[in-house]
């Protein structure tokens, strides 16, 4: 899809009243850091209009961007992220479940999930919950530009595994860097668009 105008339309706070849009919206779950809004941007085509950062627990809000007066990319804040108090992971993790529970319009939830790493407890959970709340979790493996080429295979197999996920669950490898698997994760947006 040509991007043509992206626009931050609407910021919620832990006890911020969700928006109702009236088009589409696809959700970006994952721990802390692992590429949320590199991702967004990524297929945005901007540099850094979500905001990024190398320290974990940036995205603090639940940010809706419209894309293209057509749909909006959800970006969520991370989960697991160990510098915050208990406290508020219970909150953070209240908002994220109130969102995904209430929103009438969310079509498709990615899980993002760093390709280096066995999935976490944190990673499995929540993949178990979107199933359990009836959607079907579409995993991204970011950062495949931190692992050898010959290396890929193997580590999709292990997040598989880890996961539990049967054939059901498409797993997608990216990178931000590299941009590679952009155009595969934009093809399914524009699959669930036209469903
Ligand atoms: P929170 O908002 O804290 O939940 O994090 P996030 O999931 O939005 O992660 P963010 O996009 O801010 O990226 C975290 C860090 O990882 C930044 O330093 C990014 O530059 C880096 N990063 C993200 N994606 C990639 C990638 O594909 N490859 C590499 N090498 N670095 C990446
Ligand atoms: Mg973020």
């Amino acid at each position: 899809m040509h991007v043509k105008s992206v626009n931050l339309e609407t910021v919620c706070g832990i006890t911020s009243t969700l928006p109702e849009n009236d088009k589409i919206e696809i959700a970006f779950a994952g721990k802390s850091n692992v590429g949320k809004s590199s991702l967004i941007n990524a297929l945005m085509n901007r540099k850094a209009y979500a905001r990024t950062s190398a320290q974990p627990g940036k995205t603090q809000t639940i940010n809706f961007y419209n894309i293209n007066e057509e749909l909006y990319f959800v970006d969520l804040p991370g989960y697991g992220y160990a510098k915050v108090s208990e406290e508020i992971k219970a909150k953070w993790g209240t908002m994220i479940e109130r969102y995904l529970k209430s929103s009438k319009q969310l079509k498709l939830i990615f899980l993002l999930i760093d390709i280096r790493h066995e999935p976490s407890a944190n990673d499995r959970h929540m993949y178990e919950w979107i199933l359990y709340q009836g959607y079907q979790p579409v995993i991204i493996a970011t950062k495949l530009d931190k692992i050898n080429r010959s290396q890929k295979e193997k580590h999709l197999k292990m997040l598989r595994k880890g996961l539990n996920a049967d054939g059901k669950t498409s797993i997608l490898p990216f990178s931000a860097l590299s941009k590679q698997g952009r155009d595969e994760i934009w093809e399914y947006i524009e699959g669930i668009m036209e469903s």
